[in-house]
């Protein structure tokens, strides 16, 4: 076996590299679905694991709570969503630095209170960093941002920063305006657009195996690919998010931000540096060579589904129509099937299909990029069996990259089996990755902002999906699936007339 000249430990001693300067973060949205679910819990897994040390956390929001009621309710939220990691007495150490205060959002008043307790909390010091974190719908980002930049708690604060949630605008009109907006009151590298997908483990992994070694790189092109898969498939509903949902549909949730990065990701070329302008400069030409989806293509490579009641993990579910606060005559689409194309010499003609959906078979995300089969025929009968060698990145249920090739069945008959090699993130390393709001959370107390959007590449990608929310809006195509399902049978359709097949989950 081959000595290894680094060790898990030499990799592992990055714990003090990595903790946060002291901070005080001030969540607008505090008792919202994100900050309950996502946010709360994050910032609680980095207090346990030594991450945070010196903080406070300020949440705001509407309902009328006082501190210690806020922090039973966290502890609640805590215990659902931190699930095995919550343990009571760390909890106890982390609520003193929790407090809360209930303000509405859009009123003036509010913010003189908030600039009297942030010079209480930092003592002016300007070595403090202070986070403003929108955990709101998006009609409260531009209130909100107006009331900071009067208040001078923007960039004539040095250390401030804003961390903005997805999705943000609701076109690109409404996006550049919010650019604008937040550009008034802040400098670009004082933004940080989240996009959480980016901070997944695997997901991280397809920069990393693809210019971290020499062997895949130069296969990674139209002349080798034949075509990439994409797909993210969700067990759950819309939950008690009817009000976002109805407004966002799959395509403002999930293809104008986590797709598109996604395929950004696999398809940029390598940068010249490892820093998060370069990086973030090959994202958005992607984002500038995605072909465009103009009304005649639309319905050859896009099919919108919605869910219908069914069965899922042996459980009956309702349909979309029938959850609370969804208009019973509602045409939001919860899954689309899609293929794009880019325009660019490495990847011209290879499509790039894309599968999301809600309340699926079961939750599994995958990307799979799939080579061309080899010239000839060569391996005897069962040559047209053969699978074509495929690479996939699995970031859920398992993290896990695997390559799938074929070899000889044992035997006398000459007969190609396919068979796959498999690196798991849990066998090879037996240690638990960070979540992906852990990391973009470090990352921006870190001030890095390679795995957060840039103006430009926002405003890129509503170019790339405002026409398809037109075309759609046109033509109406709205297919039903059952829940449980793999969704619309309409979508096989897509990959029929391409003579390809969707991967099983
Ligand atoms: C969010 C979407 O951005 O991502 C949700 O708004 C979705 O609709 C969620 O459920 C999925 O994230 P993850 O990390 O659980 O795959």
């Amino acid at each position: 076996m081959v000595e290894k000249d680094i060790s898990f430990q030499s990799c592992m001693a990055a714990l003090e590299t990595f903790k946060a300067s002291k901070f005080l973060m001030i969540i607008f949205g505090a008792a919202g679905d994100l900050c309950q679910k996502k946010l709360l819990p994050t910032l609680y897994l980095l207090f346990k694991k030594g991450f945070i040390e010196d903080f406070t956390i300020l949440g705001l929001d509407l309902p009328k709570m006082t501190t210690e009621e806020y922090c039973t309710n966290a502890k609640k939220w805590l215990e659902t969503n931190a699930k095995e990691a919550f343990d009571e007495k760390i909890y106890e150490d982390f609520q003193k630095h929790l407090f809360f205060e209930s303000a509405d959002l859009k009123k003036g008043e509010h913010y003189t209170n908030l600039c009297k307790k942030i010079t209480e909390i930092t003592s002016d010091d300007e070595s403090y960093n202070v986070l403003y974190y929108l955990a709101v719908p998006p009609t409260l980002f531009s209130p909100i941002v107006e009331n900071l930049s009067d208040k001078n708690l923007c960039r004539r604060r040095k250390g401030s920063k804003i961390i903005v949630e997805k999705p943000f605008g609701h076109d690109k009109k409404t996006a550049h305006a919010l650019n604008l907006k937040l550009q008034d009151a802040f400098d670009e590298n004082q933004i940080y657009r989240i996009d959480h997908y980016l901070g997944k483990e695997t997901v991280q992994n397809v920069f990393f195996f693809r210019f971290g070694n020499a062997l895949f790189e130069p296969l990674w092109n139209r002349n080798y690919i034949d075509h990439v898969q994409i797909t993210v498939a969700e067990d759950m509903g819309i939950e008690n998010r009817a009000a976002f949902y109805e407004n966002a549909t799959v395509v403002r949730d999930f293809v104008q931000n986590h797709i598109l990065q996604l395929i950004a990701l696999i398809a940029m070329e390598p940068p010249a540096n490892f820093d998060q302008e370069s990086i973030r400069n090959e994202r958005m030409k992607i984002f500038k060579s995605i072909q465009s989806f103009n009304e005649k293509k639309i319905d050859d490579l896009i099919v919108m589904g919605q869910y219908d009641s069914g069965t899922v993990n042996g459980k009956k579910v309702i349909s979309y129509l029938d959850e609370k606060n969804v208009a019973k005559d509602s045409k939001v689409p919860t899954y689309i099937a899609a293929k794009f194309f880019i325009d660019n010499w490495r990847w011209a003609n290879v499509p790039f299909y894309i599968r999301v959906g809600k309340r699926l078979k079961k939750r599994y995300t995958e990307i799979a990029i799939q080579f061309k089969f080899p010239p000839l025929k060569l391996l005897g009968h069962k040559c047209k069996d053969l699978d074509a060698n495929t690479i996939v990145f699995c970031i859920y249920p398992k993290q896990k990259v695997s390559l799938t090739f074929n070899v000889k069945f044992p035997g006398m008959e000459n007969i190609p089996y396919p068979v796959d090699m498999v690196f798991d993130y849990k066998d090879v390393f037996q240690i638990d990755s960070p979540l992906a709001y852990e990391r973009v959370l470090i990352d921006a107390m870190k001030s890095d902002l390679s795995l957060f959007a840039r103006q430009d590449g926002i405003e890129a990608m509503w170019d790339i999906v405002d026409p398809i929310i037109k075309a759609l809006e046109k033509s109406k195509k709205l297919y039903k699936y059952e829940a449980g399902t793999y969704g619309p049978v309409e979508a096989d359709d897509l990959m029929k007339k391409d003579k390809r097949k969707w991967r099983l989950f």
